[in-house]
Parts: C-alpha cells; sequence; structure tokens
C-alpha cells in the first residue's frame, strides 16, 4: 500500500457542471459525485450552461436545483451579458462567488466583444468579489487596462500561453490585483496530442506547442500560478464524436490524481501542490475553508485512468490510458465522509 497524504479542503473554482436544461451531459448530482471523488471540498460553476445565470430569476432557479442535488459545497457565478445586465449586479452579489466575462469565444452565448461593454461590466462591479476572466492572447492586455483602471480583483481563468504568462508576470509584477488560474489539460497535453484526440482534444483555450506548456510549469515553479482549476466541462461522447463537436473535457475525477502523480515524480512540491489546489483558490474566492474537511491520497499506487468508470455522466476523459501514481482515496467534509473509494469498489464488484 502506498503512502497517504492527508489534503486540506480542496477547491476547484472552476467548473461547469451542466445541469439544468444540459443535464444530459451531467447533472448537480452526477458532477459533484465526480467532485468528491476528485477530492474536492467546493466547486464554483460557470454562468454558460443554459438557462444561462444572467439574470435573479435564473440564478434562482441554478441555486434550487444545485441545493436539491450536489453532495460537496459549491458556488455559482453570475454571467456578464453583452445585453448589459449590471442592473442586477446589487440583487445578485451577496448570493454569489464571483462574476464571469468571457472575453473570448467559446461554449454558450455570453461571448462580450466590445472592450466598452467589458468596461461597463468592471465599473459596475463594485463588490468585493472577484472577477473571473475568459482572454487569451491579446485580450489578457484589454483586460489588464481594465484592471489598471477600477482595480478590481480579476483572476485570468485556464491561461494557456507562454504570452499570457508573461503578461500576467508583468502585471504582478505592477501590483496590479490580477491572479491567474491553470488546467491540466494545459500541463499534461499539447498540439502533439490532438491527431491521437481528435475532437477528445478540443477545448477552449484549445492545446498549445511544448513550448507553452513548458512556460505554464516553470510559472508553476516560480510562484506566478495561483491556482490549479479543471474547467470541468462534459459533453457526450456522442456529441464530441458528432460533426461539429463542441468545446470542453471533463477533468474533476483527475485533477489531483495527476498533479499528485506530479509531485510523486518530484515535478512540484506537496506544498506547492496544496497552493495550487486548496490556498490559492480561497485567497481568490475570499472563502474560510471549514474544520475537518479535506481528502487522503495514497501514493506511490499505480493506475490507468479508464473515462468509463470514473465518476461523472459522461464517461470518456482525455486521459484515457494514462498511468497514473496517486489515487483519492477517501474525501471528508465536516466530518462526514462522502466518498469512500473502497465502498465504491465493493458495491461494483457486486454490481458484477
Ligand atoms: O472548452 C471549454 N468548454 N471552454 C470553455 O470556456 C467553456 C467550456 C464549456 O462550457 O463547454
Ligand atoms: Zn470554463
Amino acid at each position: 500500500m502506498g503512502q497517504r497524504v492527508e489534503l486540506p479542503a480542496l477547491i476547484d473554482l472552476h467548473v461547469h457542471l451542466r445541469g439544468m436544461r444540459w443535464s444530459h451531459k451531467g447533472d448537480f448530482l452526477s458532477e459533484t459525485l465526480a467532485a468528491v471523488a476528485g477530492g474536492y471540498w467546493l466547486v464554483c460553476d460557470m454562468p454558460n450552461t443554459p438557462p444561462e445565470t444572467i439574470s435573479p430569476d435564473a440564478l434562482m432557479a441554478k441555486q434550487a436545483e444545485m441545493a436539491a442535488q450536489a453532495v460537496c459545497d459549491y458556488g455559482i457565478y453570475f454571467g456578464a451579458s453583452a445585453a448589459d445586465n449590471t442592473a442586477a449586479y446589487p440583487v445578485i452579489a451577496g448570493a454569489v462567488a464571483g462574476l464571469k466575462i468571457f472575453c473570448n469565444e467559446t461554449t454558450g452565448d455570453l461571448l462580450i466583444a466590445d472592450q466598452a461593454m467589458r468596461e461597463r461590466h468592471f465599473a459596475a462591479w463594485d463588490i468585493a468579489k472577484p472577477i473571473l476572466v475568459h482572454a487569451e492572447g491579446e485580450t489578457v492586455a484589454d483586460i489588464l487596462t481594465l484592471v489598471r483602471a477600477y482595480r478590481r480583483p480579476t483572476h485570468f481563468v485556464h491561461i494557456s500561453t507562454a504570452f499570457e504568462i508573461d503578461l500576467l508576470r508583468a502585471a504582478k509584477a505592477e501590483g496590479l490585483p490580477v491572479t491567474l488560474g491553470v488546467c491540466p489539460h494545459h500541463l499534461w497535453l499539447t498540439v502533439d496530442d490532438l491527431p491521437r484526440l481528435g475532437a477528445l482534444g478540443r477545448m477552449k483555450p484549445g492545446l498549445k506547442s511544448p513550448a507553452d506548456r513548458a512556460a505554464l510549469w516553470d510559472a508553476i515553479a516560480d510562484g506566478t500560478v495561483d491556482v490549479v482549476e479543471s474547467d470541468h466541462a462534459p459533453h457526450t461522447l456522442a456529441e464530441k464524436q458528432s460533426e461539429r463537436p463542441p468545446y470542453g473535457v471533463p477533468g474533476l475525477p483527475t485533477t489531483v490524481p495527476l498533479l499528485l502523480t506530479a509531485v510523486g515524480e518530484g515535478r512540484l512540491s506537496l506544498q506547492r501542490a496544496v497552493e495550487l489546489l486548496s490556498d490559492g483558490p480561497a485567497r481568490v474566492l475570499g472563502v474560510e475553508r471549514p474544520h475537518d474537511t479535506g481528502c487522503v491520497v495514497e501514493m506511490d499506487t499505480p493506475w490507468v485512468i479508464d473515462g468509463a468508470r470514473l465518476l461523472g455522466r459522461c464517461g470518456w476523459s482525455p486521459y484515457d490510458g494514462m498511468r497514473v501514481t496517486a489515487r483519492v482515496i477517501e474525501t471528508t467534509i465536516r466530518g462526514a465522509i462522502v466518498y469512500d473509494a473502497s465502498a465504491l469498489s465493493r458495491c461494483r464488484e457486486r454490481g458484477g
């Protein structure tokens, strides 16, 4: 049996749990089960699933469905809309984890390409909760202009290139209130994996070059990266294998095993992994972590990722066939065991 390490309350501040009208891809039960199997205490859900979380009514509908189904703690981001929904901010501010602004094309209809409209949202978000931005390439510089002007705490999600890292490293040196997250798929996969993965390697931002991937690992090592976030974005296998496959890959059940495998390989320290999975996201969100909450990971335990056996509805993984050496065996929230890998194995054996 491998060495057991206890990790504190883990947070994935960037997930698309689906539910609502996209429950065929995943719902708040299936995907929070994937979260606790992945070792997490808290997940924060993005607003681009229909009906998009861009009005108080849509927010209330999502809250109700989540409250009925979720098996871990959760937060909900409000979505900035191109039609200007800033009037809702005073109403929803207390009930959300932050604001999400989609500044480049991706799944859903929440793109705000117009810099003046992005500025309206920055100006109106006079709330001590973070703005999360999907910004790629030069768009990062456009958003930094707004951060400089309005000083809102801004988290740049799924940063994927050396160019973007350089911009954000400089922004931090300048003293701007910025943080950034990177995703496992950009840390483990590159464009070289696309011929093998096909549409299963299709996400936004897309896979990048080995040099970009190396820049992300360097930025983990030098402290520039604040958060590892999964960007868990399940779609059905049929959708991914269709003629127009949607962007997005699942990540909740595999992020901790991958990162802790990297710890086992000496690519980063255990302490740095905890910063990226717990301290960093807690700081970004401004949340207190509860007592008696965390997970146990067994190290030095080789297993091969098999998407069909992972929790979560979609049943596939871009890491299918990859050998990892760390396994989440138990997750506890406020003293209650919410995931027990050995109990799950026993159930599966009985089920045949
Ligand atoms: O690949 C992605 N999928 N990137 C995003 O920004 C959205 C996500 C989704 O919701 O499918
Ligand atoms: Zn996302």
